[in-house]
């Protein structure tokens, strides 16, 4: 398994829209060992295959607290089939956005059909940090970050602090 790098805001890989993975063979299997190993690392609760500049819809949970045994869940080609009319809010993070969180109101519980790592139709219905979590990381693999989802002051804020932070990282020019 290989820890790979995770791409950052604003870069616009984050904005594509990711394809469906068509067969889940060995090659699916071993990927989604990276993302696990990438987010165990970072450390996050949530990963979509995007966020390590791979388009495939796909993408790795794990809400286990620190102490509590591993709880590894993979879903792949996942689609939200229903939502409640109730919402629920959540402070949100993002490993393409680090360090900054906001309060995000979503659908408070959802049901997402998927493909399992034996590319079995699996169905969920999710609640509480779960359903969050979940459309969080299926709005990746649609190019939605969950600023998308705040006000427009807040975002361009947070667009414009992470675009002088990569352009500060950038390696200078020559200087002759
Ligand atoms: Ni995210």
């Amino acid at each position: 398994m290989t820890i790979r790098p995770i791409i950052l805001l604003p870069d616009p890989v984050l904005r594509q829209v990711s394809k469906p993975i068509e067969r889940v063979d060995e090659g699916v299997r071993k990927f989604a060992g990276d993302l696990f190993e990438t987010m165990y690392d970072a450390p996050g609760i949530g990963l979509a295959a995007i966020q390590v500049g791979a388009p495939r819809r796909m993408l790795v949970i794990d809400l286990a607290k620190e102490g509590e045994p591993k709880a590894p869940q993979v879903f792949i080609n996942p689609e939200i089939v229903s939502c409640a009319d109730e919402a629920s809010v959540y402070e949100e993070g993002c490993l393409s956005i680090p360090d900054y969180y906001a309060e995000v109101e979503r659908p408070k519980d959802v049901t997402v059909s998927y493909l399992d790592l034996e590319g079995k139709l699996q169905e969920i219905k999710a609640g509480g940090l779960l359903a969050t979590c979940l459309q969080h990381e299926i709005d990746h693999l649609n190019g939605v970050l969950f600023i998308d989802h705040i006000s427009r002051l807040k975002r361009d804020m947070v667009v414009r602090k992470f675009r002088k932070m990569a352009r500060d990282k950038a390696p200078a020019g020559m200087v002759g």
